[in-house]
């Protein structure tokens, strides 16, 4: 294509340079940011503005996330994984479909829980208030939320009982859709794929441990659980399987999952039900 353009008369090649500075202007500047000052956010009773949020950034945020958001602070250099690049507004915690930007109620609660395995830290000494500011803060650095809604949030129906039947079940879709080629059989992270798995900007990437006793990054409640397989987390290879579980056994692969968690204690009934059932490993398919 530049062999193309540097065929054309001069002045058109200006043009094309021009188009091209103007589309990788994805380079945001301060003035950007000025204009986007007027960004809020919302969630329940809380009613958050970006302009009221510039000090708490600075203070708690910039050394990791950067001035201009951009996951370029100055510690980044030291951390794995990468602090978030905020410009892209691509985020792993969403109760929305993959692809979608999410809620504003989201990513307050991401930055209430932080992000176990990673130095994004639990921020609960902020209020409530300036939680909901830094979502707008959050927001307004990517000029998706300019031109996109949040996505809607997945339904999610009523959690049944745990049954041996249930878990049974559970373990056959983690066979079926081969949650095991990241995973592993026994949830340890060590399944064919794993070594090879690289997130959206190349970086190598663990799958989750479920053994190792740490929380998942976006939450360890049963819905919280069932959300991250429904969603996906958008930017790493953890897919969205909405197209291949349905609601109904995706409780029921909660509750396998629960199975090879030891973090809720051993005794989970899920456990319990396990040992009973002599439950073995998945068999490795194709
Ligand atoms: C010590 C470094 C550090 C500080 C300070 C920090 N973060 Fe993070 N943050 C991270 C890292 C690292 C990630 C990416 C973690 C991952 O991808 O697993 C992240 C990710 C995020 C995400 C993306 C979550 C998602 O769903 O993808 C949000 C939102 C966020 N941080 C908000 C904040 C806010 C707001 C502050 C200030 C109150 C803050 N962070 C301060 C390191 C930091
Ligand atoms: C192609 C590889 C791959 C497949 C297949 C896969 N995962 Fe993952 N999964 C990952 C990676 C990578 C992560 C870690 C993402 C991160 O740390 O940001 C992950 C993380 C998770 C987490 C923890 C998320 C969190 O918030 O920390 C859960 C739960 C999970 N996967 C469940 C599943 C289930 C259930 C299946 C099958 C239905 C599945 N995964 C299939 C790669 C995969």
């Amino acid at each position: 294509m530049l062999t193309k353009l540097l065929q054309r008369p001069l002045w058109v090649c200006g043009v094309a340079v021009l188009t091209l500075t103007a589309n990788s202007s994805a380079q945001l500047t301060t003035y950007d940011l000025q204009e986007r000052l007027a960004t809020e956010s919302h969630a329940g009773k809380l009613h958050g503005h970006a302009k009221d949020s510039a000090m708490n950034y600075r203070r708690y945020c910039v050394g990791c996330h950067g001035e201009l958001g951009d996951g370029n602070g100055e510690n980044a250099q030291w951390l794995d994984p990468k602090p978030r690049d905020f410009q892209l507004g691509i985020f792993k915690c969403r109760s929305t479909p993959t692809g979608t930007l999410p809620t504003d109620q989201d990513l307050y609660d991401t930055i209430g829980r932080g992000l176990d395995r990673s130095n994004m830290p639990v921020w609960n000494a902020l209020s409530a208030q300036d939680k909901i500011d830094l979502v707008a803060w959050v927001k307004h650095f990517s000029p998706r939320w300019e031109r996109e809604k949040a996505g809607t949030p997945i339904l999610i129906p009523p959690e049944p009982e745990v049954t041996p039947e249930r878990v049974k079940a559970g373990q056959e879709v983690f066979g079926r859709v081969q949650c095991w080629k990241c995973h592993g059989v026994q949830g340890m992270a060590n399944g064919p794929s794993a070594s090879t798995l690289t997130d959206d900007l190349n970086r190598p990437i663990l799958a989750y441990n479920f053994t190792d006793g740490s929380r998942p990054k976006c939450g360890n409640t049963d819905q919280d659980i069932y959300r991250i397989f429904m969603t996906g987390l958008d930017g790493t290879p953890m897919p969205s399987f909405s197209d291949n579980i349905k609601p109904e056994e995706a409780w029921d692969l909660v509750f396998y999952l629960r199975t090879l968690q030891p973090m809720n204690g051993f005794n989970t009934k899920e456990r319990q039900i396990a040992k009973q059932l002599g439950l073995k490993p998945v068999r490795p398919t194709q």
